[in-house]
């Protein structure tokens, strides 16, 4: 059943090219975006004045790379909300607002209560679920699954992954709409997200053995740095998660910027700090944070495309994992592959099962 892997986790990490395309092709009709079986249409869509993305965990960590994308070509504010958070605030939401559930299981306890409680206030719900069937799917005023498959795994990859596809997808559909994008651009975009299959293939093939031997570099720390700045912030908190979850090893994630305002106190000799750098406009200032932690001890560990490796100086970053270039603002889908199996290696160097991790569900049904 595991398909001649150890571990269903790296069996779902290699399934993500085909989780990728299963959930992209079918929504894709003469090259643009085609949600109208989920009952989206260009017409719905002009009339949100706001969006809400409310999850938990790594389906959360998808929704902050979501709020960057819609923002950044539709121009629609979009918070983002842990549902536990959300659902006790009283949020502002109502008639008029769009609230996105995302979840893998679609049996969240507070996810579900979050989305009700949208509902009541007036407000349109999309939900954004794996599992066929399940409650958040069936009460949802629109519906896109991620065609992922079953994730066995406690933590969660190919799911994750899909959950961006789509968040791609929306995004793309919803700046169309708004008129924020011409018609030809959307059309690239989509043939760019059309071609990520290939580009995670690749990533996975490119980068295995180099995390392989990386993780190996991570056994003996019990503390880490997560680092990066925009849409690498954002992965990086999921590359976080993903370590912490199944290696045991205490990590954070922080906004590079931010770091001189308290964290970088932390560093010390060897410690491990993992920054992401795939947006060329803030590699720049990243790697200015890069060198400041070397100049620290930190062991730099860079996942990183291949424009940023190209303006790196010898000696700043002890190991480099480089991901080939695609659009930029695609960069996340293949950029999270190295992190998660950074986090699987780690997790196996350890003794750890990294299908179960200790105290962890797959379906947190309690609030
Ligand atoms: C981490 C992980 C969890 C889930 C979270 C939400 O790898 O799997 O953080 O993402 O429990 O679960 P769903 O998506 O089922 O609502």
């Amino acid at each position: 059943e595991k398909g001649g892997y150890p571990h269903f986790m790296i069996k779902e990490i290699k399934e993500q090219p085909e989780a990728i395309r299963t959930t992209v092709a079918p929504r894709v009709r003469a090259g643009l975006p085609c949600l109208e079986e989920c009952g989206i249409t260009l017409e719905k869509l002009r009339e949100f004045k706001s969006i809400s993305v409310v999850a938990c965990g790594t389906a959360m960590h998808a929704g902050l790379v979501g709020k960057y994308i819609i923002e950044s070509i539709a121009r629609v504010p979009v918070t983002v909300d842990i549902a536990s958070e959300f659902r006790y605030r009283n949020p502002i939401v109502g008639e008029g607002d769009l609230v996105i559930i995302i979840s893998q299981s679609g049996e969240t306890a507070d996810s579900l209560a979050a989305m009700r409680l949208a509902k009541q206030k007036g407000a349109t719900t999309l939900a954004i679920v794996n599992a066929k069937g399940s409650s958040i799917a069936r009460e949802a005023d629109m519906l896109i699954y991620t065609l992922a498959g079953p994730e066995i795994s406690v933590a969660s990859t190919k799911a994750y992954i899909t959950q961006l596809s789509v968040m791609y997808l929306f995004a793309f559909e919803l700046a169309l709409a708004k008129e924020t994008v011409s018609e030809a651009e959307c059309k690239r975009l989509v043939s760019a997200l059309l071609k990520m299959p290939e580009a995670v293939k690749y990533v996975i093939e490119t980068t295995e053995e180099k995390c392989k031997y990386v993780a190996t570099k991570l056994i003996t720390t019990d503390s880490l740095l997560y680092i990066g700045r925009g849409l690498d912030y954002a992965l990086s908190m999921e590359g976080s998660l993903k370590l912490k979850e199944v290696s045991y090893i205490h990590s954070e994630s922080y906004a590079a910027g931010e770091l001189k305002h308290g964290t970088i106190s932390l560093i010390e000799d060897g410690m491990p700090v993992i920054s992401v750098a795939t947006q060329s406009d803030l590699i720049a200032k990243t790697i200015s944070n890069i060198v400041e932690v070397k100049s620290r001890g930190a062991m730099n560990i860079l996942v990183c495309s291949e424009a940023c490796a190209r303006t790196l100086e010898d000696g700043i970053a002890d190991y480099v994992i480089k991901v080939p270039q695609t659009d930029e603002l695609l960069m996340p889908i293949s950029a999270v592959v190295p992190l998660q199996i950074l986090a699987y290696y780690t997790a196996v160097n350890k003794g750890n099962d990294p299908d179960k991790p200790r105290n962890l569900a797959k379906s947190v049904t309690v609030e």
